[in-house]
């Protein structure tokens, strides 16, 4: 049973957050109950707290697109009451009232059974944003995108994405260059798995050519806009670039010459409404990461109270690495 009232992080019609009570009443009618314990910080969840880029369309809202937590109740009868579950992606925090709040209530089509290697905090470190690192790179697979093959460019790598993607592709035997903002992450990047360091802004200083030299294999690009476009132009023959993020906007002017006479592709990732079995996949693939190799640092955990400034950090560019929401049970 669902408590008559649970704490949330709640954000009110004006936009303004609090911690607060909320009624279990206002959860909607879905199939599976979850007490959350862990939930995640990624850059569209600081868009729906504040209430920027329609990412929400309706407030009140309780924002959280990742939990993590065990199951009540399921009347679909798919799950048993204490199960392990994690729900990413999917509405979960969008329109729906997502991990941000002690209990969630979702379909049972959304909730992934936790594989038995991870732990539930260990699977909202990697949560939404590790989660599209590796469907980044089981895309970049389908395109034959092999470890001896050549380097991946990993674009804003100090960010959740980002820093995922250069330990995942690291662990998987790639050669990975990290290109950040952020000059004095140099050692974090380098702990976490990445070979060099570049700034990005060596990436777009080039020359207007619609080919540069061939540089990558290929990319996990999360930045968007002119690093695209300038990333496009470097990617080796047959190479391809997984691209998630628009933190610099929805528009890339770019031209066609990389992609008929280099054979490059771009591919498009949609975490959010991955294929099922896909997305058991890459719960799998996920599991099986030497995360003992992480350094300390690489995630923070806060609880609900401290989540207004971690949304500030992360709106402003300035995360590192990942924060984990902690419910206090
Ligand atoms: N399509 C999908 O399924 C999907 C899923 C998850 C996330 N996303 C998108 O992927 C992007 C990254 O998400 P995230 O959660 O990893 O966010 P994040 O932690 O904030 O990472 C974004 C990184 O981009 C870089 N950056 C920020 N502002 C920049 C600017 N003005 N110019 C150049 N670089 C800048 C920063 O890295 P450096 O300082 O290291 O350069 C920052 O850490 C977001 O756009 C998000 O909406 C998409």
């Amino acid at each position: 049973m669902i408590p008559q009232t649970f704490t949330a992080f709640y954000v009110d019609e004006h936009h303004n957050a609090t911690v607060t009570e909320v009624k279990s009443t206002s959860l909607p009618d879905h199939e599976v109950s979850i007490q959350v314990h862990f939930s995640s910080l990624n850059y569209k969840d600081a868009l729906s707290a504040r209430g920027m880029n329609r990412v929400t369309k309706n407030y009140p809202h309780i924002p959280g697109i990742d939990a993590a937590g065990v199951v009540v109740e399921d009347r679909s009868g798919t799950f048993a009451p204490g199960d392990k579950v994690i729900v990413t992606g999917n509405d979960l925090g969008t329109n729906t009232f997502g991990g941000y709040g002690a209990f969630i209530r979702v379909p049972a089509s959304w909730v992934v059974a936790l594989p038995k290697e991870l732990s539930l905090e260990q699977s909202m470190m990697i949560g939404t944003a590790g989660f599209t690192a590796l469907y980044g790179i089981h895309r970049l697979k389908i395109e034959g995108i092999n470890p001896d093959d050549g380097p991946i460019l990993i674009t804003g790598a100090t960010g959740g994405v980002g820093s995922f993607a250069v330990f995942a592709l690291s662990a998987m035997g790639y050669r990975v260059v990290a290109a950040t903002r952020k000059t004095n992450q140099d050692q974090f990047l380098k702990n976490i798995g990445a070979n060099s360091v570049l700034e990005s802004e060596a990436l777009t200083e080039v020359a207007k050519h619609p080919l540069l030299p061939r540089q990558w294999q290929g990319s996990i690009e999360t930045v968007g806009g002119e690093l695209l476009d300038a990333v496009l132009r470097q990617i080796q023959p047959k190479g391809a670039v997984a691209c998630c993020g628009n933190v610099l906007g929805i528009e890339v002017s770019t031209n066609i010459l990389p992609f008929i006479l280099r054979g490059i592709s771009l591919l498009g990732i949609d975490s959010a409404f991955c294929k099922r079995t896909i997305r058991e996949q890459i719960w799998e693939t996920a599991s099986t990461l030497p995360f003992h190799k992480l350094p300390s640092n690489y995630y923070k955990k806060v609880p609900l109270s401290k989540l207004g400034t971690e949304i500030d950090l992360i709106l402003q560019g300035k995360q590192t690495g990942r924060v984990v929401v902690e419910h206090a049970l």
